[in-house]
């Protein structure tokens, strides 16, 4: 090709001067062999001279002349073309005297098949051009060169055209002007924009009025970003050359580009380059940081092996039958390993893949902060941690970050209805389960003994009709995160309270979630008396009620929790709440050690069979107070883990390691119940473990989670250079791809349900070159069939949600008919979900069994009819001795909760710059007034007093720095 071979005459004549004569005369060979073809137009003046030195080309040192290089080549010497004219439009050769005409870029891909276009761009570039961020008022009427992409231009008069230069997403203004001495200024406005150039010309202020951009009509208009235009400078040029070809395809400015064209937006969208330039900053201060603190980077392998962790894996396959790798889904076990080898202080700018659903806050290839550090707990690493991202803040954004605050696990899920909680807003839950019960009679409550009642109360300047709008838009089925609405049983409830209690309303709605008391109308009459006593149903608020499971509670967060979020996000967007500012730094602790596992989704975990799954990982310690629970109310164990929460967003978690064998194998094998062969894959882990291994802590940050929040985005992708999409797919590489059957062959893979259409057995996924050929010859239709269909069961996946807002975008609802309750539509329907919902409170009812003898197996939490048809089969799988556990629990875990607690605000009073307990009453009114550290006092649902009902108005009586010392959920 055309370039190729100017470059490589150009650097292997370098190259032949540098390596002596022996080797030059083989090299020359090869030169010979591979360009035997040359034609002798291709060297231009500016590849190569014979005599004469042209500045930008030839470096110091011993020369070979033209004449020693064409007789090696054995090819013709080359006319040497002194440029006299443009070879294309708008060129400026500046050269003085006339030769023979050029080859027009038509005659010479005649001649020249398949060797690209006549370029008249040649190598070497020199160095002396600057960059666009470099100049500076120290330039001026300095001669400049610059490349970059000609990105607009447009004429100002017949004797000036405008022109700016973008590179590095950077742009300046270029002028091309008769009067300054520039022929011809409008062939410039016949290159193709995003075409690569040189410019070069004098740097002058631009002159206040008159230097403006405009259009043909005369308009003022400036590059889309004008944020990076150099306002000040401008070049006029002298000259330009084209070293790029022109895009094959215009590329309009100000298009949204696909995501297979992401360098396109990479290259003229500041937006994303602003947030590559973050990231490496964020990164740089993290190697800093923890270089000062004496930690080593270290890398650990890709190519790790598949262990029940957590998450699905990726697997990686090898030549030899059977054997896989698994890439890490995170570098969890190496870095335990580290710890036992002696490295104190870890740290790695980690790779990790997970291959989970996808949202905008995750990716399955995605990047930690990961560090851990050895003779330590938990304790050391949240200082550590927190001192870093005091560091980063102030670094980036100038901002001094006070104290984190802390709060358990069931104080969040409590007050926030999510272990994440954004506290940058109130709308905090209150309880009022106890109302139902007190105002029923007592035979009557274990039907709805189990659930937690819950309300939050929102006051709000909002018609009836507009939240039945947003009311449908929370419970669209395109929510993702808020499936858990929709359905037979949502659990959720909202409406909003006029000037008066509006009896009839509100009991429909909590009938939707009480249905039990449908029954009872004198109870449900009482309740609602007694809630509005209680200020429970303000008016000119919004009410939103929700119920869950009082017995253990599975996952992140309550459907209340994510009503509440969804609400904000939505009354923020309507302008009817502030915008959200602020740095809101949480550490979530005290998790349970283990999470159930739905039966219903197919969730990885650690493949035990005990109905439940390590809330983390299987090698969080468990805390000292809580781990005698281990062996027979293991979900009554709490975890010496801890959560970094920013502004609702788990931004990273960490935990105390088990650092002894016996313990971690005990909580493998007899609580998680992994299988042996699974067992196995621990081993190394367990090894480990019995040779001395020191305890340690510690923690992974999400490293794009962090930069995207630095950098106030949305979604983790638009800090990812090349993220994937919501199916997982990288579109500008075309990943992932179809394989050969040659391929899987060598894998000694066959595919088991990838059997095309109307074949038998495995067929072919994709053309590699041979077997492309030999197909071609028996059915070259059938295979592009074959790999239609494949594509469009690839494409045929159902997406992800994206981010949850962009999902719920303003969808049509007949208003007025949607005024109260999420999903309301008429009186008919209403009856209807009230049966089905009774039909499935008696399912579950029928579900769970209570048997105080039978063994201590979890309740596996499930509803509706699918799941009955799993608990048939493991109905072996009996309730804990709930009853049992009702007395010994209370007094067990509040006691030890207290223990707990105590701990706690000890290892509180050391964390950097907290606020210490004792001083806790005399900061109270301090802190209320600062936000910077907000203190919450824990509602007791027992005892709603008017001034409590409403926490954000009352004044907590007992401030804490560790909150939500609770039993456990
Ligand atoms: P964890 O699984 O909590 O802990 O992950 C730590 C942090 O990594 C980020 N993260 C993700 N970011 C983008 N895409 C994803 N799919 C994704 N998954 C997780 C989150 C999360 O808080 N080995 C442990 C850490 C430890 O115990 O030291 C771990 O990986 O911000």
């Amino acid at each position: 090709m055309a370039t190729p071979l100017r470059t490589c005459v150009r650097c292997q004549i370098d190259n032949l001067q540098a390596t002596g004569k022996r080797r030059l005369s083989q090299s020359i060979a090869n030169v010979r062999r591979q360009y035997v073809r040359v034609p002798s137009q291709l060297v231009s003046r500016r590849v190569y001279s014979d005599s004469t030195t042209n500045s930008r080309e030839l470096s110091a040192g011993p020369k070979i002349t033209l004449d020693q290089i064409t007789e090696q080549l054995g090819v013709a010497k080359p006319r040497i073309i002194t440029q006299t004219q443009p070879r294309y439009a708008g060129e400026i050769t500046g050269s003085e005297h006339e030769t023979e005409p050029e080859l027009t870029d038509e005659e010479f891909r005649r001649l020249h098949p398949g060797l690209g276009s006549l370029t008249p761009w040649s190598f070497p570039l020199d160095d002396s051009c600057k960059t666009i961020d470099t100049l500076n008022d120290t330039n001026i009427g300095e001669k400049v060169k610059v490349r970059g992409w000609l990105y607009q231009s447009k004429p100002g008069n017949t004797a000036i055209v405008f022109a700016t230069i973008l590179q590095g997403g950077k742009f300046i203004q270029v002028i091309f002007d008769k009067n300054a001495g520039f022929e011809a200024p409008h062939k410039v406005l016949t290159i193709r924009a995003h075409t690569p150039v040189e410019i070069e010309g004098t740097l002058q202020y631009k002159p206040r009025k008159g230097s403006k951009f405009t259009t043909n009509a005369g308009e003022p208009s400036v590059p889309e970003d004008v944020e990076n235009f150099h306002r000040t400078l401008e070049i006029v040029a002298s000259r330009y050359e084209i070293i790029g070809n022109p895009p094959t395809e215009p590329i309009i400015a100000g298009t949204a580009h696909t995501g297979d064209k992401r360098y396109i937006s990479m290259r003229t969208s500041t937006d994303l380059l602003k947030a590559l330039h973050l990231r490496n900053k964020v990164s740089q201060i993290c190697r800093k940081h923890l270089d000062e603190e004496g930690f080593l980077e270290v890398e650990t392998p890709l190519l790790f092996k598949s262990t029940p962790e957590g998450a699905r894996e990726f697997l990686v396959p090898t030549r030899t039958p059977g054997q896989m790798y698994a890439l890490p889904q995170s570098p969890q076990q190496y870095k335990q390993i580290l710890m036992a080898g002696g490295i104190l202080k870890y740290f790695q700018l980690a790779k990790c893949f997970r291959d989970e659903d996808l949202r905008a806050d995750r990716q399955p290839e995605f990047t930690q902060l990961d560090l851990e550090m050895g003779f330590v707990d938990g304790t050391t690493v949240q200082k550590t941690v927190e001192r870093l991202l005091k560091r980063i803040w102030y670094e980036v954004l100038g901002v001094k970050l006070p104290a984190f605050r802390v709060m358990s696990y069931n104080f969040a899920i409590t007050n926030y209805g999510t272990d994440k909680p954004d506290t940058r807003y109130q709308m905090t839950i209150r309880p009022f389960e106890r109302i139902i019960e007190q105002n029923s009679p007592l035979s009557r409550t274990p039907v709805y003994g189990d659930w937690k009642y819950e309300i939050i109360t929102h006051p709000c300047n909002i018609s009836n009709s507009r939240l039945g709008l947003i009311a449908s838009q929370i419970a669209s089925p395109t929510d993702g995160d808020l499936a858990a609405l929709r359905g037979p049983n949502p659990d959720c409830i909202m409406f909003k309270n006029g000037e008066e209690l509006d009896y009839p309303a509100i009991r429909k709605q909590l009938l939707r979630i009480a249905p039990h008391l449908k029954a009872e109308p004198l109870d449900l009459e009482r309740i609602i008396g007694a809630m509005a006593s209680k200020n429970l149903l303000p008016a000119n608020n919004i009410i939103m009620i929700g119920r869950r499971k009082k017995e253990f509670n599975p996952g992140g967060s309550t459907s209340l929790g994510e009503l509440r979020k969804q609400l904000c996000q939505k009354l923020i967007k309507l302008g009817f709440m502030e915008k959200l500012v602020g740095w809101k730094f949480l550490w979530v602790t005290h998790f349970p050690l283990f999470t159930p596992i739905n039966p219903l989704e197919n969730e990885p975990g650690q493949s035990g069979t005990a109905g439940y799954k390590s809330t983390h990982h299987p090698f969080t310690a468990p805390t000292v107070s809580t781990r005698e629970n281990l062996m027979n109310l293991p979900w009554k164990t709490l975890g010496h883990h801890y959560d970094v929460v920013l502004n609702g967003v788990e931004l990273g978690g960490g935990s105390t390691r088990i650092h002894e064998a016996e313990l971690q194998r005990t909580i493998l094998e007899d609580i998680l119940k992994v299988p042996a062969e699974k067992m196995k894959t621990f081993q190394h882990l367990l090894d480990m473990l019995e040779t001395g291994c020191p305890p340690h802590a510690g923690l992974a940050l999400g490293f794009d989670r962090l930069v995207a929040i630095l950098a106030g985005r949305d979604s983790i992708r638009e800090v990812i250079a090349f993220p994937k999409n919501n199916r997982g797919q990288d579109l500008v590489v075309d990943s992932p791809g179809l394989v050969t059957k040659k391929q899987l062959d060598e894998y000694g893979i066959m595919l088991k349900d990838n059997v095309l259409e109307g074949q038998e057995g495995p067929v072919l996924l994709a053309e590699d070159e041979a077997a492309t050929m030999e197909l071609a010859k028996d059915s070259e239709a059938n295979i592009v069939e074959e790999v239609e269909v494949a594509a469009s069961r690839i494409s045929a996946v159902p997406g992800i949600g994206e981010s949850v807002l962009a999902d719920t975008a303003e969808k049509t609802v007949v208003p007025g008919k949607l005024d109260m309750l999420l999903g309301e539509k008429n009186e008919v329907e209403e009856e209807v979900k009230v049966l089905v919902e009774e039909a499935v409170v008696k399912t579950e009812e029928t579900i769970i069994v209570e048997d105080s003898v039978s063994t201590s197996e979890p309740v596996v939490e499930i509803s509706g009819e699918a799941a009955q048809e799993v608990v048939q089969q493991s109905l072996v799988t009996p309730k804990p001795e709930l009853e049992e556990a009702k007395v010994s629990e209370t007094e067990e875990v509040k006691v030890e909760g207290l223990e707990e607690s105590k701990a706690e605000k000890v290892e509180d009073r050391e964390v950097e710059g907290s606020i210490e307990v004792k001083e806790e009453r005399s900061i109270e009114k301090k802190v209320e007034e600062t936000e910077e550290v907000e203190v919450v006092k824990e509602a007791k649902p027992e005892e709603v007093k008017p001034e409590e009902a409403n926490p954000e108005e009352a004044k907590p009586e007992e401030a804490k720095a560790v909150e939500g010392d609770k039993k456990p959920e």
